[in-house]
């Protein structure tokens, strides 16, 4: 099945997970409009599809209207029929010291693209979630049903967002799927600062030989799932009907701790980096896994790529990134 007629906006289409995303929205065949102010993305994400016909970037950014951004796009591909929207603030500690810059970026960002799905009559939004909404005393694993009382200003924007998109849905009829990630890695997840995702930067200072350091005792567990698998659910839910105006879950259902992942690294990369430990974080869960019953009744979804595999493929990205 080819989409040649749908035009798809990628808010956040030059970062980590929203460039896979726009990957695959361009191998199946869709229009590709990427709305992304280059904060965090780069366009090197998006280097394969400089030049399509069917893609276009849009330099702009979800705090400002975009529909003047936009005009140029949808001058050339036509109205926007569906929106994956990726463009956030993604680390939960700088949430803690800017809370209300979370609330400007995660949330009044949310709110002025469904304002523009309502007014251009959007069919569909699929919206970057996060596990961060859930309760840290929550008993895991976590269900979409267990108790969400987010530890960080993050996860309250992420779970305020999620209202909003049900309230569009009630009063204007744009569809939605809310779908919160468990920790997503992979190539293209930036290492270089650190509140970068703990898999790029324990792969990136393997590789160079350098210290890793794990906070607290390092048994504080998460739900490592792939990127491309995350950007086939994004495509299940945004294409069609699957998952209209439910929250859910996106993992592997596999808990790991982060001692347990530096020590495959290490073993991955053959590295001798140094392991120090240093106290815990601010606002990190403790324990972090998902039950997968309703990914895989809504979105027919499964992780088909496992940690070691998807270690490999990350490992050899950061190799090359860092030889070129
Ligand atoms: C991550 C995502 C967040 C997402 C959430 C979903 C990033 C940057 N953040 O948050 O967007 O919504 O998952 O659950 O991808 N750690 C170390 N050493 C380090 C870095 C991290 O020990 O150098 C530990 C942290 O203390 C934490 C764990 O690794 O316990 C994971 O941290 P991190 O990768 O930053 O992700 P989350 O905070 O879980």
């Amino acid at each position: 099945m080819t989409f040649s007629d749908t035009h798809v906006l990628v808010t956040g289409g030059a970062g980590f997970i929203g460039s896979h995303t726009v990957d695959l929205l361009m191998a199946k065949g869709c229009k590709v409009s990427v709305l992304d102010n280059l904060s965090s993305g780069t366009l090197a994400n998006l280097a394969s599809w400089e030049n399509h016909p069917r893609f276009a970037f849009v330099g702009g950014d979800v705090t400002q209207d975009i529909t003047e951004a936009m005009a140029a796009a949808v001058a050339r591909h036509g109205p926007i029929h569906r929106i994956a929207h990726f463009a956030a603030q993604t680390a939960v500690p700088i949430s803690i010291d800017n809370p209300v810059t979370d609330i400007e970026v995660n949330l009044c960002g949310t709110t002025r693209v469904l304002e523009y799905a309502r007014r251009n009559a959007v069919a569909k939004v699929v919206f970057a979630s996060s596990s961060a909404v859930y309760d840290d005393d929550a008993p895991v694993p976590v269900s979409e049903e267990s108790s969400a009382r987010p530890s960080s200003p993050y996860g309250i924007d992420k779970l305020a967002a999620e209202i909003y998109l049900d309230y569009y849905a009630r009063l204007y009829g744009v569809k939605f799927t809310a779908l919160r990630f468990m920790n997503v890695y992979g190539p293209r997840q930036d290492p270089s600062s650190w509140y970068s995702g703990v898999i790029s930067i324990f792969l990136d200072r393997a590789a160079a030989g350098e210290q890793i350091t794990i906070f607290d005792d390092g048994e504080q567990t998460r739900d490592f799932v792939y990127v491309t698998d995350v950007a086939n659910a994004v495509a299940t839910a945004l294409l069609g009907n699957a998952g209209d105006g439910a929250i859910i879950n996106i993992g592997t259902g596999v808990e790991v701790t982060i001692n347990e992942i530096t020590r495959t690294i290490l073993t991955l990369a053959k590295s001798r980096s140094a392991v120090q430990y240093a106290p815990a974080r601010a606002g990190d869960i403790r324990r972090s896994v998902t039950t997968m019953d309703k990914a895989t009744a809504l979105l027919g979804f499964q992780a088909h790529i496992n940690l070691r595999e998807g270690l490999d493929h990350t490992l050899a990205w950061v190799r090359t990134a860092k030889s070129t």
